[in-house]
Formats: C-alpha cells, sequence, structure tokens
C-alpha cells in the first residue's frame, strides 16, 4: 500500500478497518487538551492540527518557513508548524489560536490587533498574533524597529504592517 502524506487519509478505514500500512499511534497535547492520532509520520504538525484535529484557525501559507502563516507555540516558544513533524511533539504543549483566547474572553494581544485594526484580509492575523504574544516574552527593545525585527517572519500581503506594530507596542506599554 501507498502511504499518502494527507492525514485524512489515515482515517479512511481500509477494507478490513486496520490503519494503513506505516501509520503510527501518537498523543498530542494542543489547548490544554490531549489528542490521540494515527498519523503518517511524515506529516507536519501543521497538517495534523489544521486536517486532523481540525483546528483551522493555524493557516498555511507557503508550507515553506518563509512567511509565519502557521505559527504555533510550542512549550511557550514560537515555532512555524509547517516544519516541523507532529511526531516530533509528543508530551508537548501545543497552544494554537484557538487557545489564545475565546470571542467573548479575547487575549489581550487579539483586542489590541481588534483595536489598531492591525489586519485586512485576516490570513496572516493568528500568526502575526502568536509570533507578537511569544515577542512579548522575548528580549525586544522598546522601539517600533524592534518590534519590526522580531516580527520580520510573519510576512502581510495586506501590508497591514505600522497598525500590527501599533497593536503590539500597545500590549507592550500595558506592562
Ligand atoms: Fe509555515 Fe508559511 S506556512 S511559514
Ligand atoms: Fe491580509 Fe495580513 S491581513 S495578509
Amino acid at each position: 500500500m501507498i502511504v499518502t502524506r494527507d492525514p485524512k487519509e489515515f482515517f479512511v478505514d481500509d477494507a478490513d478497518g486496520e490503519a494503513p500500512e506505516g501509520a503510527i499511534d501518537v498523543a498530542l497535547r494542543v489547548n490544554g487538551q490531549t489528542f490521540d492520532l494515527t498519523i503518517d509520520p511524515r506529516t507536519t504538525l501543521l497538517d495534523v492540527l489544521r486536517e486532523t484535529i481540525g483546528l483551522s484557525g493555524t493557516k498555511k501559507g507557503c508550507d515553506h518557513g518563509q512567511c509565519g502563516a502557521c505559527t504555533v507555540h510550542v512549550n511557550g516558544r514560537r515555532i512555524n508548524a509547517c516544519l516541523t513533524l507532529a511526531a516530533m511533539h509528543e508530551g508537548d504543549e501545543i497552544m494554537t489560536i484557538e487557545g489564545l483566547g475565546t470571542p467573548g474572553d479575547l487575549h489581550p494581544m487579539q483586542q489590541a490587533f481588534f483595536e489598531y485594526d492591525g489586519y485586512q484580509c485576516g490570513y496572516c492575523t493568528p500568526g502575526q498574533i502568536m509570533s507578537a504574544v511569544a515577542l512579548l516574552g522575548e528580549p525586544c527593545g522598546p522601539a517600533d524597529a524592534d518590534v519590526k525585527e522580531l516580527m520580520s517572519g510573519n510576512i502581510c500581503r495586506c501590508g497591514a504592517y505600522p497598525n500590527i506594530v501599533a497593536a503590539i507596542q500597545s500590549v507592550r506599554q500595558q506592562g
């Protein structure tokens, strides 16, 4: 049997009801919840989050580590979910944009992006916000230029950069 890369393939039972050849069991902790999964070991964390678990807030832009749309936190640090295999993260605490806040209880960074219009189409926004929240815990100088430097891995095709920086600075100034 050919094992394909699409994790959804592994949830289509074979005629005999068995998992396809090569699939592995992995338990992932995402947003405080444990997911017991059977996946292709070659599947990226991004594809498992979106396609297997169904958390589509994390976006796929380039799928090559160039745009930052897929940024999530692993053990509190930001990473590009398209550049890492899901199977490597058993035991890690993964957080996606869905775990950061809810519509009725936004994280201060989500609220700031809203207030400062830190988006246009919104496609890059989950990644921008996850990066921005991680930045709060990283060494970063006080200037807008410092924020731009640390956010340089997150591309915004709409060019909402000035408002993104303003939103981040407003949260940093709240202390
Ligand atoms: Fe991961 Fe672009 S989708 S960096
Ligand atoms: Fe459209 Fe950033 S808001 S890509």
